[in-house]
This record gives C-alpha cells, structure tokens and sequence, in this order.
C-alpha cells in the first residue's frame, strides 16, 4: 500500500478539493504528477453494470452475469450462497475493469410499494444485515469493493430526491440502520453511498448524525461515504458533516467552492485531509487488484441458476406440483417466452445468455406436449382475445401454468407502486384460465408483493419466483418438475390487501415529508401487534417434503447478557424426498421498559436433510439478540428477566418455546431529571433508593388531600378515581406542588436536592 500520508503531504488544496469530487460519471479525479489513479465504480447490486466508456453516462453496458435481484437472494436464507455470489460479482469485475461495485442495498422494506424493493433484502433488519454482510464480503474477499447504500431511511422512490423521512432515533437504530450497522462491522464495506433524501430535515449527504457520529465514529468505518448520483446539495455542507466523495463529476463549481470554503476558514483543512486520505486509501487498495482476464459466463450462470432456485418460494400447493413430466400442458403468459428477470433503472444488466422459461420447460419434459398462449399484452390495454385463447388451450390441457410477470410500468426504480395489483387483465386472465382448468399453477415475476385474494383459492399452486436473474427460467422448470425441491422462504409479509399494510395511513408522505409514524412496527413486527391475519407470513414458504421439530435447548437457562445464549434444536425431513428446511429464531420479552415488537427475528439456519434425516441446528443469541435501544439512554440496553426464544419454520408457524432468563451487566447511567414522574423515580435504582422511603408520605399526604383510601370508597375519592394512579405519572414536581403546605421547601428545590443524591453515584 502507497504512503498515502506522504502523498496526502504533497497534495495542493486545488488537488484535494478535486480528489473529492468525480471526475466523470464512474471515475475520480486522478492526480497524475503523484501517482495517484482513478477509481472505476459500477453499478450493482446483482451484476456488474460496466460502461464501454466509464467516462460517459452512456445506458448500454457490457454483457455481465444478471443474478436474481434482492428479494430474491434474501428469500434463499443462505449466506453461503450468497458470499458465492459476491465472489462472481468479484472476478466480472475484475474482468470488466471495475474497482467498486455499486451495492448492496440495505435498506428496510417500510411498504410493499417501494418501487425499488426488488434491489432490498427484507422487511427485517436482521436477515438484512446477515444478507448485506455476506454478499459484501464474497465481493471484497477478491480485492474488489462494495457500497453499502443508500444511507439511510431511503425507503420510497417518491421524491426520493428532496422528502425528508421523518423517524424517530430508536426506530433509525432497531429497524432502519441495524442491516447496515452489521454490514459496516462485520464485512467492512470499501464505501458507503448516502441516500437522496432528507432524514429529520437534514440531506443525507450533509447529515453528520448519520455519517459521522454514527457510521464513522460509533461504528468505526473506515472507507470513504459516496454521495448517490446526484445526491449533494451543499459540496460544503456535506463535507462537514462527513461526505467524502461527491459523484458524478466532473463538478468544477463544487470543487471551487471547497477551496473557497478552506480559504475562508469555513471549513478547517484537517476536514478535507480526512475525507482525502479516506479516498486515497480505497483508490490504492483498489489497484492492488490488478484488472484483467475473463469470467466464466457458464459457471456464472449456472451460480445464477442455483441461487434462483434457492431463493424461489413455492408460496401455495394443493399437491398438484411437482408436476409429471408426460402431461398436455398449457404453457400461458408472455414472460414464459420474455423472462422478465430484472427491475428497471440503474441496476439493470445486459445479461450473457437468458434461460427462456418456456424452453427450460420444455427441455425438461420432452415427452410432455407443450402449448402456448401470450395471455396478456405488453402495455396496460384489455384484451379479451388473449383471454379467450389462453382458456382454449387450458380447457384441452392436463395442466396450465401460467407465467405472470409485473410489468415495469408497475414496478421500478424511480416510482412507487400505486397498488399491490397485477394488471387488472392478468387477474382476469387467471381467473379465466382457473375456472376451466383446477390444475392451474400461477408463477409470479415481481419484486415484492402482490395482491392475490380475488384469484388465490381457484388456483392450485403458486410459485413466487421473482425478479430471478437470468437463468431464474430453468430455476422455475426444476421446482415445477421437482428436479428442485423447493426452499425458499419469504424475506417479506405477503398482506392481503394495500390497506393493511403497516406504513398506509403515513404513505408515501406529502409537503416534503413522509412521517414514519408506525415506528419499530414495520412487517411482522406490525402484522404481530394487530393480530391482523396476512396472505402469507414473513419466512413462509413450502417444500415437496415435510419436517418436524423437536428436543428445542438453550445453553443456559439463566444467561448474562455478554454471554448469549445458544439454542439448539433437532429438525427431521419427516417426507419421502430430500429437502431444505430454513428454521428460524424468533426473541419474545416478557416485559420490558418501553414497548417492544411481540418477536423479532435474531437468528436462522438453512438445513439440507435427507428422507427420515435429524440434524441438530444451533444457533447463538448475542447481547444484541435481547437489547433495544433507548433513547434516552443513547445507547442499546438490556433488563433483567425472562424472554422467549421461539424456534420457528415462519413467523406464524411456531414449533417450540423456551424460557431463559438474563441477567444484565450494565450499569446505566442515572437518566432522572426535573421532569421525571413519580414511577419513573421508583423505576430507578437509584432514584428509589433516595425518594422510595417518601413516596408513603406523599401518599397519604394525597390522599388527604384528594380524599381516597377511606373505608366508604375503598382507594377512590370523591371524584371516582384512584389519585395515586394518576399521580403516579405526574412529574414528581408537580405532585409536590400540590403539597406545598406540607413540604419544608419548594417543590423544585426538594427534587433538585433528590437529583443530586440521585446522580451522585455517576460521578
Ligand atoms: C441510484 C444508485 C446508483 C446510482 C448510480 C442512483 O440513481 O440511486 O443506486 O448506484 O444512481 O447509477
């Protein structure tokens, strides 16, 4: 590695100011009288989407290995897998001349209406994190960079540019920012790529909570923050408040008015040495990857194959699939001759080869007699012409499969979904082709969820497929024929309809803001509080097997929370054909001080068993795994008392629960203040150790007061209340006010005397 300190030395402020700015859509500013290069960046997140010239924005891309996006890797539940993936994605870029591949994308799914959902992992911050965590490292474990993006609380296209998310600290650090906290730790991503949007009023790229209290300094990041293409407002502003690099370029403006801001004192120079020698760090790591070579488009593409059939869900089967290779099928659907594959916008691939869906199926039953029916159109037009034949040949077929893709005027980077339909002629279509055909088995080509309750029970089986990257067409052969046994789980809640989903009352926001008003309770989290049945569970999905669970242990019983604890349980392939079974780890607090999910997902294990097989799966809960975090606290806590650990095939399908009990070793600072109530002073060990032995007489002197506690009225007064249940969360000032005649100081002088003794074990 180059000396950057030494070259960092030798810089001029004019040369620095322009490091920190692109000098072209895809490249840094190389500063050639030092030796210092340019840095290729691409997009990402599932290929590797090379320009012939990176110093152009041009849209055609070099052919490139498409993988199934996201939602897709996410539902596969297999880190290993997916740490392959990231190693392909390395050797195309180093093949393609690419230093930093632009991706993966880390953020929450808040509403199935999220255009970009296909490009995110899940509704769940946990699977997200292990997701992003180990594509990240496939990737840089061949010399080759990521960008974690897009940071943070980007979880809508609309206005994505300008609206501010408006989100509370502990919900930004349960739900929003966890995915990328366990990327940043775990993997180390090159660099980080802040969002578009504004997060409470501040832009991303400017947000010095965001990039470097929290990512740089808390989470020790060590790589360089990109801005999104476009994504700077204020170059100085953002420079500040941690961005180090501002793309695209070139940008002559900005790289001026940095040196004006250092001229003018503005901006202190040991704020832009940093961000340079950030960058000056990933472009010499870079380059110790030399650029050369070819990649295996055939061993990449059956990757691909592999992990499309992993990461597929067979969402509904009445025993009809897998299906037999000697049968009349009717093969209906434009995506069964059009795969459609992938999402539009900047993570869109030229693909190396497309396994066609309809020849895959043909491949694997040559001596089935294979019909074809386009189904429905291209555009949004009704056409009932297509209906009709699509039912003519379902009527004389054993079985029809029909192949719906949502089409991209519905679904892409760039703008939200309006609903959660399919076109209003694919659900006739299905309709039609169900009522003359039971054996009708539907495929789905989509990112995220769609609506399925006005076609679901007339069909015999559905099979979410996804946007499954460009082998996902042999993928879906082998799970209908059974050459794949299905194992796929859902990363994501399928709802029944828009109007149960848990952001809809606060979507997509108005008036520059959007109001994350639901909090923590995003997915399950939110299907759990309601108690609101869901078309199918987060980690839902179905096999050609049957498992069971059983003998369910944890390490300890009684834990501390540095410890963890680890749970283990048996898992049996109870059916007649080998299978995988994704068992998953759910944690349930028995009480705690501020409210919490009903569960949450904190561990998970992908299995493969053979026909009568038992494996042992384990898995270990952390501090993290029992925490939340506290805002007034500032920081994760745990508390004393029982949890849950619930081990589970979905978040509906729970097969055993044990109790364990933590005991937690942090001392938490005292967080009483002048506005604190009654309970929360007795909450407090140290509060209750000062104020404890005078809550009696403050309740007799209420009650006095108030009138209660007499014998004709038991605790309530006059008024037809217990006064205690109020008073109880008063401020302890303001109950003392009441008292004022009884006390021998003011009210506010007693509680600031309880403060001090209160916080003088702090010090
Ligand atoms: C997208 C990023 C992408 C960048 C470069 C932006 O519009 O939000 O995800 O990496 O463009 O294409």
């Amino acid at each position: 590695m180059k000396n950057v300190q030494s070259i960092l030395a030798k810089m001029t402020l004019e040369e620095k100011a322009a490091l920190c700015t692109g000098a072209s859509p895809w490249t840094t500013t190389p500063v050639e009288r030092l030796g210092v290069p340019e840095l290729i960046m691409s997009d990402g997140p599932h290929g590797v989407r090379r320009v012939p010239d990176v110093h152009a924005m041009a849209i055609e891309s070099l052919p490139a290995t498409c993988f199934p996006t996201a939602s897709c890797l996410a539902s596969t539940w297999d880190v290993d897998l997916i740490h392959k993936m990231g190693e392909a994605l390395a050797e195309e870029c180093i093949a393609l001349n690419v230093d930093v591949l632009l991706g993966p994308g880390a953020n929450m799914k808040r509403s199935p209406l999220g255009g970009r959902n296909f490009e995110y992992f899940s509704e769940d911050p946990y699977l997200a994190g292990e997701m992003a965590a180990s594509i990240i490292d496939g990737i840089q474990s061949k010399g080759v960079g990521t960008s974690l993006k897009h940071y943070a609380a980007n979880n809508q296209e609309f206005q994505r540019f300008s609206i501010s998310a408006e989100v509370d600290e502990r919900t930004l650090r349960e739900i929003y920012l966890p995915a990328f906290e366990k990327a940043v730790k775990k993997a180390k991503p090159w660099t980080v790529m802040c969002s578009y949007n504004k997060v409470n009023g501040t832009f991303a790229s400017e947000h010095t909570h965001l990039l470097t209290e929290i990512l740089k300094d808390e989470w020790g990041f060590e790589g360089l923050v990109v801005s999104d293409w476009g994504a700077v407002r204020d170059r100085v502003a953002a420079l500040k408040g941690g961005l180090d690099l501002e793309m695209p370029g070139p940008q002559d403006r900005r790289v001026k008015a940095v040196v004006e801001a250092i001229r003018s004192g503005k901006v202190d120079e040991a704020v832009l040495d940093e961000s340079v020698r950030r960058i000056l760090n990933i472009v010499f790591k870079a380059k110790e990857t030399p650029k050369n070579g070819t990649f295996d488009v055939d061993a990449h593409h059956e990757l691909a194959h592999e992990i499309a059939s992993e990461g597929m869900v067979l969402l509904k089967n009445n025993g009809l699939l897998p299906l037999k290779a000697q049968q009349h099928i009717a093969v209906i659907g434009r995506a069964a001759e059009n795969a459609h594959f992938q999402g539009g916008g900047s993570s869109h691939i030229n693909p190396t080869k497309v396994a066609v869906p309809f020849k895959e199926l043909q491949a694997q039953a040559p001596n089935a007699e294979l019909t074809y029916a386009e189904g429905y159109p291209t555009d949004n037009s009704f056409r009932q012409d297509m209906i009709d034949q699509a039912v003519t040949l379902a009527q004389s077929a054993d079985v029809a499969v029909v192949y719906i893709a949502l089409p991209t005027f519905k679904e892409s980077e760039g703008y939200d979904r309006q609903d959660l339909d399919l076109t209003e002629q694919q659900v006739a279509l299905i309709k039609a082709v169900s009522a003359v055909q039971p054996n009708t088995v539907v495929v789905l080509n989509n990112g995220a969820p769609v609506a399925m309750r006005e076609w679901i029970d007339g069909v015999a089986a559905v099979l979410e497929g996804w946007m499954m990257g460009q082998a996902g067409g042999a993928a879906i052969a082998d799970v209908l024929f059974g050459k794949v046994n299905p194992s796929g789980k859902l990363a994501e809640t399928f709802p029944i309809k828009l109007s149960d989903t848990p952001s809809h009352l606060n979507w997509p926001g108005g008036a520059g803001e959007v109001h994350y008003g639901e909090g923590l309770f995003i997915g399950y989290r939110y299907y759990d509080a309601r108690e609101m049945p869901v078309l199918f569970p987060f980690g839902h999905g179905l096999s050609y097997t049957t498992f069971s669970y059983g003998n369910a242990k944890a390490s300890a019983k009684n834990f501390k929370d540095v410890d963890g604890m680890t749970v283990t349980v048996d898992v049996t392939n109870t059916g007649n054909v080998a299978g995988k079974e994704i068992v998953q780890v759910y944690v349930h607090d028995h009480e705690s001080g501020l409210v919490r999910p009903e569960k949450e997902l904190k561990g998970f294990a992908k299995v493969e068993l053979q026909p009568g097989e038992t494996k042992s799966v384990s898995t270990h809960l952390d501090f993290r795994a029992f925490a939340y975090y506290h805002p007034e606290y500032k920081q994760w806590i745990t508390e004393d008392g029982d949890f849950e650990i619930l081990v589970a095939s979905s978040a509906a399908d729970i097969h055993e629960a044990l109790t364990v009990t933590l005991e937690s070793t942090l001392s938490l600072p005292c967080i009483l203040d002048k506005e604190s109530t009654v309970r929360e002073w007795l909450a407090d060990p140290r509060g209750k150790a000062v104020f404890g032995s005078f809550y009696a007489q403050i309740e007799a002197q209420s009650r006095k007061i108030f009138g209660g506690g007499d014998e004709r009225y038991g605790n309530e007064n006059a008024i037809g209340m217990d006064i205690m249940d109020m008073m109880n969360d008063m401020p302890l000032v303001s109950v003392l006010m009441f008292q004022q005649g009884a006390l021998t100081m003011p009210a506010e002088e007693m509680v600031a005397g309880l403060l001090m003794q209160a916080h003088s074990a702090d010090q």
